[in-house]
């Protein structure tokens, strides 16, 4: 094993573990993260080579890059001692290679000249390889970490790493700007944070070949970060109106602008309670982001009145039966969203192959919220629940697997006897008064 320094991004701390642990199993690598601290952006793990840390960076969204760590220090003259300590053979290696030498700087940096001192001070590895600034063979980096937050003064660090760059993040690689809503054609006020949707693709284990299906499509997002790892993408929605765009900006043209078309299944208009896929229909991961009932109350396809419903079914139009006609709309009825959960859940369990997994996000109260209220099915054991804070209220990125037949969890739904259903009046009264 050897060691390898991660560089994260400041972004959601709190993610990073389940990212990367997710894309390491996804590989069928073993890592321990068990040091990493949401404080600190470096983390030193140890990996069997560099094709490993290669498969776990490249798609990260959380991280900006992994090391071949070389040395570390907490002064410049203990950098080059433990550079020196670890060589074991390193330095004849890649001492033909063309090469240059990078920066990075956590809450301070360096000016030109103190970088080329720098440079020159690691004259000791007497590389005679060419010194190249466009695609050098390898890629020579000193991360520091600062302790004052004013750069300016921020002159010191209080620790040094010297690596061989292995890998940079596809946040590196710009796929934040690629995916953003400000550029994106067919939005909606739906649409979901890129960085997040790609996030969750990661951590639900998307990837070429694997069907993701999206039961609350709307403007596509998470199928459109799906498609961004291969995934071959199928959603569905209750709101024809959302799937349809406008004219020819919609949601396969988003596929088109990503360059993604060829991992575009279909979209249906369907009620996810009223669910039509067949019973055979493959489905190897499901990401969404369920109606929360914020923006309008959650509604299903049914009548409120059953009765009232039934004496409608013969009501004859042009000779045809008024509910069979394609021009008929369906009643709707509400719904609560506990009841949603639950059917996700048992649609998950009966549907996703052993290690598929749920990847759904859910909003909660922050000053009532409660671990039981996250659902919980037993053929579903719960990987991670991620808090995404706001003001007063959060929401919950929940990620299941299914289990095989061994496995025995229970099934319960906190939701039900709880606060989700004030969560609408709660939201629109600020959170002021708690839920009974
Ligand atoms: C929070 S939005 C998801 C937005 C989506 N992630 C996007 O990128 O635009 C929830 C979606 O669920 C849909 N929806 C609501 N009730 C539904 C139901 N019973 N079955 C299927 N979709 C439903 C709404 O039309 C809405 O588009």
């Amino acid at each position: 094993m050897k060691d390898y320094l991660i560089y994260f991004a400041q972004a959601y701390p709190n993610f990073r573990r389940a990212e990367l642990e997710s894309l390491a199993h996804y590989h069928g690598i073993n890592i321990d993260l068990s040091h990493h601290s949401e404080t600190s952006p470096f983390l030193i793990v140890q990996l069997e080579n560099d094709e490993q840390a290669r498969k776990i960076m490249e798609r990260s969204v959380l991280s900006r890059g992994i090391y071949e760590l070389w040395g570390q220090g907490n002064t410049l003259e203990e950098l080059h001692q433990s550079v020196k300590d670890n060589d074991n053979g390193k330095f004849e290696l890649y001492n033909k290679s063309s090469f240059k030498f990078d920066f990075i700087g956590y809450m301070g940096r360096r000016n030109n000249k103190q970088k080329f001192e720098m440079i020159e001070s690691f004259q000791f590895l007497a590389f005679e390889g060419p010194i190249r600034m466009k695609n050098p063979d390898e890629v020579y980096t000193i991360l520091e970490e600062y302790e004052v937050m004013d750069r300016e003064k921020a002159t010191t660090p209080i620790k040094m790493w010297f690596g061989r760059e292995i890998q940079l993040s596809a946040r590196c690689n710009n796929v934040l700007d690629k995916y953003d809503l400000k550029s994106r054609k067919y939005i909606g006020t739906t649409s979901f944070d890129a960085e997040l949707a790609l996030v969750t693709c990661n951590i639900a284990e998307v990837g070429p070949k694997k069907i993701v299906y999206d039961p609350f499509t709307g403007t596509g997002s998470f199928l459109v970060a799906a498609s961004n790892y291969g995934g071959l993408t199928i959603g569905s929605d209750i709101d024809v109106r959302i799937l349809r765009g406008k004219g020819d900006v919609n949601i396969k043209s988003n596929f088109k602008q990503y360059g993604t078309t060829t991992e575009f299944l279909d979209i249906l208009t369907m009620d996810f309670t009223n669910n039509a896929f067949r019973q055979d229909f493959f489905i190897d991961t499901i990401v969404c982001d369920p109606p929360y009932g914020v923006r309008e109350g959650l509604k299903v396809c049914g009548a409120k009145n059953e009765e009232k419903a039934a004496g409608r079914e013969n009501v004859v139009i042009n000779g045809e039966k008024a509910h069979l006609r394609r021009d008929f709309i369906q009643p709707k009825k509400p719904y609560e969203l506990s009841n949603l959960l639950d059917d996700l859940l048992k649609f998950s369990a009966s549907r996703l192959p052993v290690n598929g997994r749920l990847a759904f996000w859910m909003p909660t109260a922050n000053d009532d919220f409660e671990i039981n209220q996250i659902p919980q099915h037993e053929n579903l054991e719960l990987l991670y629940n991620l808090e995404q804070e706001f003001n007063k209220w959060s929401r919950r990125l929940l990620v299941y697997v299914k289990r095989d037949e061994d496995y025995k969890g229970v099934t319960k739904n906190g939701l039900k006897e709880n606060n989700i259903k004030n969560f609408r009046d709660r939201y629109f009264r600020g959170f002021s008064e708690k839920s009974k």
